[in-house]
């Protein structure tokens, strides 16, 4: 059976969703700048995507959303873009973020420290978030941005939006939320929460890789990143990838409408903690961050003794796929800067497995993890120097 549980690294398209994206390869596939039929033809669908992605966040009618092609894009815009208006060319210096941001984020923010930008990285506390008094307290008279994510991709551990919103609303100081891990899991609404600018990426929802987009509210314009031609209004150019701008769109559509949202909530969240609570019951692990306040699909657990890659190897070997952290930093065997953000003990920090399901995630393919995950722990704490050979961690107790 093949199981795949790394659905924060990337999701299957809905079948619905390529089906809605096909005429666009062969069929209708004007470029939607042109005037003639081609061109006019891509419109309704590319309406009718736009709409269900403004439904999708909650914007209001003036503001707008910028088609890009992923959330890091989305991010490096915003962030650049607030570098060039308000830094730059404004009297402001300095951004507010927190420390435990996707590096779409926080290495664009490292890059503008080295061209003078000073930059407040929020730490987290033991359950991985932080408050929003926090960002009130960093808060100063050059500041020109915060951007702080709404959950997060290794954790899941959702971030008090609606309160950061409102501090920075009444500090008058814009908003940013990388959204990416929270759209299609919990409701996102951008007006109730004061939001500036928000990134999302169609592929985290069961949209096609290669597009995103960045709402922009009304009244806040941003310098673009690419600039050429007048698609998306002047504020991104390039021809838009028209299939998967509509692929987004209905994948938005299915995952945000109530009834979706209901079963993340109920069936997806029931199965995350099925699997969760089978491997708290084996000793010594635990989840990092704690229980409270996570997106239904995603749990990261440390298992002592037990090296994250080599239980994603052993699960590899049954066909079953997780991850240690977020994909972009799977490759690096550096200790997970999340879990060292949270204070974790170096071990602990190594130990970590993130699980993330997703609605197609069956009960069956559950219980065969849980099988597997069993097993594989006992195989290797049995052979691992730091764990088996203690005597407090004697075999037979395993
Ligand atoms: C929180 C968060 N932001 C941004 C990104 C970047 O998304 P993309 O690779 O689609 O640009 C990711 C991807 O894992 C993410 O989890």
């Amino acid at each position: 059976m093949e199981v795949y549980l790394d659905n924060n690294a990337t999701t299957m398209v809905d079948p619905e969703v390529f089906k809605a994206m096909e005429p666009f390869f062969c069929t209708i596939y004007g470029n939607p700048n042109s005037l003639h039929k081609f061109g006019a033809g891509t419109h309704p669908k590319m309406v009718e995507a736009l709409n269900y992605l403004y439904e999708g966040i909650n914007a209001a009618d003036e503001d707008d959303i910028i088609i890009t092609a992923n959330a890091t894009e989305s991010n490096n815009t915003v962030i650049k873009g607030v570098w060039v208006d308000k830094i730059l060319n404004g009297n402001k210096n300095h951004i507010i973020t927190s420390e435990v941001e996707h590096p779409s984020i926080t290495a664009v923010c490292k890059f503008l420290e080295t061209q003078g930008v000073s930059v407040t990285y929020l730490t987290v506390n033991e359950e991985g978030i932080l408050d929003a008094q926090q960002v009130k307290d960093a808060i100063r008279e050059d500041t020109a941005l915060v951007s702080i994510m709404w959950a997060n991709n290794e954790t899941g551990k959702i971030f008090p939006i609606a309160e950061i919103g409102a501090v920075c609303k009444e500090a008058g100081i814009p908003f940013h939320t990388d959204a990416t891990q929270a759209i299609g899991k919990v409701p996102v609404n951008v007006q109730a929460c004061n939001v500036t600018y928000l990134s999302f990426s169609a592929h985290k929802f069961h949209g096609p890789k290669g597009v995103g987009g960045l709402y922009v509210q009304k009244g806040y314009e941003l310098t673009p990143l690419l600039h050429g031609g007048e698609q998306m209004g002047g504020h991104r150019a390039g021809t838009v990838d028209v299939a998967s701008m509509v692929g987004m769109g209905l994948a938005m559509h299915l995952a945000t409408k109530p009834e979706a949202l209901e079963f993340e909530n109920t069936e997806v969240k029931r199965l995350r903690d099925k699997l969760e609570d089978a491997i708290l019951e084996l000793p010594e692990t635990v989840v990092i961050g704690g229980k409270d306040n996570r997106t239904p699909n995603t749990t990261l657990i440390s298992i002592r003794g037990v090296e994250g890659e080599s239980m994603l190897w052993d699960m590899n070997q049954k066909t079953i796929g997780a991850s240690t952290g977020s994909a972009c930093a799977s490759e690096d065997l550096e200790a997970n800067p999340v879990m060292n953000a949270f204070g974790s003990d170096s071990e602990l920090a190594h130990t970590g497995v993130r699980f993330s399901l997703s609605r197609f995630t069956t009960e069956e393919q559950i219980d065969y993890a849980i099988e597997v995950i069993k097993n594989a722990v006992k195989r290797l704490r049995t052979i691992s120097s730091s764990y088996a050979y203690t005597p407090k961690h004697h075999v037979s107790e395993l």
